[in-house]
């Protein structure tokens, strides 16, 4: 087993960040955060971090958009200051978690590893379904009666990566979107945490299947964990509404 030493890029209010936080703190994370990295000033995720003592970074995409006519060119630059920031950390996996900038070929290719580029990404979404920056509400609005989390390694794709772990929730009749949100994100925090940790144990094999790259998770307890969270899904039913709902 490794202990990993990750970077976490975050553009918004770091629930995420915060529950691999929390699981760091407690011991429970195979691994440290040794810095954040948020493409927004005005991210509430750098105040999380801050709390915690983990350094933080601002590379200001929108700032960069103004500056550079192309935005390549804007993307170029944002992704060179931030691998110069990650250069100063020795830096395991970069760990996206609400990171709403999609990364060039050049910069997932500073992490390939073998078949896979050490870049991880948390989706709210069962993927391949409804990729792309509204996951929650794409499954909502489409009508589905089950929604899913995913974390997956990154590759050129937008969401189109080798998956690493999923889990599914219900969508009740009278879910609202808000509703959802708030199922699927309590399971985020507690699937993002689990798959760095199948990586950092090595339960995660990837191999070819056909022309696709997949994993195999070898952990002997694969089952009961995954069992665990979709109980969770479901009893979360109980605490959705104020009192009816019942039969
Ligand atoms: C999370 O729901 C995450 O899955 C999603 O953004 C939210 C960030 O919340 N990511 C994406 O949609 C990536 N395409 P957080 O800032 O509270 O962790």
């Amino acid at each position: 087993m490794t202990k990993l030493n990750l970077a976490v890029f975050i553009s918004g209010s770091g629930t995420n960040l915060q529950a691999l936080i929390d699981k760091r703190n407690s011991g429970e994370l195979l691994a440290d955060i040794v810095v954040v990295v948020s493409d927004r000033p005005d991210a509430y995720g750098l105040k999380r971090a801050e709390r915690n003592n983990i350094p933080t970074f601002v590379v200001d995409y929108r700032k960069l958009l103004r500056k550079f006519p192309e935005r390549h060119q804007a993307y170029y630059h944002a992704e060179e200051k931030i691998i110069g920031i990650l250069s100063n950390f020795k830096v395991d996996y970069v760990c996206l978690a609400g990171f709403m900038r999609l990364l060039s070929p050049g910069f997932l290719q500073v992490f390939k590893d073998g078949l896979v580029h050490r870049v991880i990404n948390i989706h709210p979404a069962l993927l391949p379904s409804f990729p792309g920056q509204h996951g929650y509400e794409d499954t909502f609005y489409y009508g589905c009666k089950w929604g899913g989390i995913t974390v997956h390694f990154v590759d050129e794709g937008e969401d189109t990566g080798p998956i690493i772990g999923q889990v599914v929730y219900p969508i009740w009749p009278d879910d609202s979107l808000e509703t959802i949100k708030k199922r699927g994100l309590s399971l985020e925090h507690g699937l993002y945490p689990q798959c760095i940790n199948w990586i950092a144990r090595g339960f995660v094999q990837v191999q070819k299947l056909g022309n696709r790259i997949v994993t195999n998770i070898t952990d002997p307890h694969y089952s009961a964990i995954m069992e665990e969270m979709i109980k969770k899904a479901l009893s979360s039913k109980h605490e959705r509404c104020d009192g009816g709902g019942s039969g």
